[in-house]
């Protein structure tokens, strides 16, 4: 009873089909031991690299496999049944590249793109900072002074998805604090540039192998072309950016849902309490029933979300923040379920359904925390007022 995913061509089953068999040869096997030993898996990544997924919506002149979103989302899905933490690899190298496809030059996508879509380079967005999660504009301190031909970058980010590993950081600084949200405006960091130094690595209850760290830039010295953009156009595409990447993380959390139920459901049928069973005594059989109309339903939202990022809807924000909200709460409330049916083994780490339970929380608060895609979803609704 696999949860239901249906292909809308022949090149997307064909990508499906191969992603499916590599996450059963390789990437299952080897997931307790990545959340065990919380090391970034370089052999996945080298996996993946190999396979073409690392560049799926980006275009096939700047070295891409020219997909859709659809399919990009039905990948990390298709990985995050499996292991949360190497359905990052792909959905945060979408992450990292996305300013860049949204407001890069023709040259400098030529520059960095071919690179990120062979998996030569890691790719990171920097746009958090200590004081500024939720409040991504307000209070960003992160200041670029723009000297001569270069700008001199200088503050600190936090909770940078790859941090440790990413060849090129897209950061968020802002050049006018005067300016309000056209104050900001968006960098590509290079891996080595003087003055730029990776921090603290966060141990985290989740996706435990994804490096998380702190990014520190001390008069980083960046050449004006690695600006994206115009100057004061980067918040906008910070924004721009979040409409496409949050169905990549509500595509994780719907795959560590549909994980956690197919492994709840097999464990249901054979599993016997009281003489048949426990999937078919009603207590059981109702959690499964609602688990699995959930994450039906979830992914039917996410599937037209990514449709509509493809197509260039008005109302991606709306979209984006809906499938994220709904994928992340499913994730959640499914796996804690999925915890509760296998009973003490659910909670044991020799089964998976408690990793899965760990992973599912973080697709609450990253991206946008559910709160902030509430926020997104009711100004959508009725506008923001003063
Ligand atoms: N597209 C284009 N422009 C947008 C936009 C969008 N989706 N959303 C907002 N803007 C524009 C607005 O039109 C406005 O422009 P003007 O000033 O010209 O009118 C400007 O941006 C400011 O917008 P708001 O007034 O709406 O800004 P705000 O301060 O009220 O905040 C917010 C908006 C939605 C709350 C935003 O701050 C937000 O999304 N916060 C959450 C940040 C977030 O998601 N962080 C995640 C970090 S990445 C991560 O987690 C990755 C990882 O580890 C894997």
């Amino acid at each position: 009873m696999a949860a239901t995913q249906f292909a809308t061509s022949d090149e997307e089953a064909l990508i499906l089909a191969s992603v499916r068999d590599l996450v059963a040869e390789k990437v299952a096997p080897r997931a307790a031991e990545i959340d065990d030993s919380g090391e970034f898996p370089w052999d996945i990544k080298q996996l993946f690299a190999q396979n073409d997924l690392l560049g799926i919506p980006i275009p096939v002149e700047y070295g891409g496999l020219g997909g859709t979103f659809v399919t990009y989302v039905k990948v990390v899905e298709e990985v995050a049944k499996a292991c949360a933490s190497s359905s990052l690899i792909v959905a945060v190298q979408e992450l990292g590249m996305l300013p860049i496809m949204i407001a890069g030059s023709d040259e400098q996508k030529r520059r960095f793109l071919p690179k990120i879509a062979s998996g030569e380079h890691l790719a990171a967005y920097a746009l958090t900072e200590v004081s500024s999660g939720s409040d991504a504009l307000g209070s960003m301190k992160t200041r670029a002074v723009r000297k001569g031909d270069s700008y001199a970058l200088t503050g600190q980010k936090i909770w940078i998805t790859n941090g440790s590993v990413a060849d090129v950081v897209c950061v968020f600084a802002v050049t006018d604090p005067e300016a309000g949200s056209r104050g900001v405006s968006a960098f590509v960091v290079e891996k080595g540039m003087p003055g730029f130094t990776v921090g603290k690595k966060e141990k985290k209850m989740g996706i435990r192998g994804s490096p998380t760290n702190e990014l520190i830039f001390d008069d980083c010295e960046v050449p004006a072309v690695n600006r994206l953009g115009e100057e004061g156009e980067g918040f906008k595409i910070a924004m721009r950016v979040l409409d496409k990447s949050r169905p990549g993380i509500a595509a994780q959390a719907l795959g560590i849902a549909a994980g956690a139920l197919d492994y709840a459901t097999n464990y249901a049928k054979d599993r016997v309490a009281f003489g048949k069973p426990i999937g078919q005594h009603q207590g059981v059989g109702f959690m499964l029933a609602d688990m699995k109309a959930d994450v039906e339903a979830a992914r039917l939202l996410l599937y037209e979300a990514a449709r509509r990022c493809d197509e260039g809807a008005s109302d991606v924000t709306l979209w984006a923040a809906m499938a994220k909200l709904k994928c992340g709460d499913v994730a959640m409330s499914v796996t804690t379920d999925a915890v509760q049916i296998l009973g003490g083994f659910g909670y044991s780490t020799e089964y998976p359904v408690e990793r899965m339970m760990r992973d599912a929380k973080i697709t609450q608060i990253y991206e946008g925390t559910q709160q902030i895609q509430r926020l997104v979803i009711s100004r959508a609704l009725v506008g923001k007022g003063k």
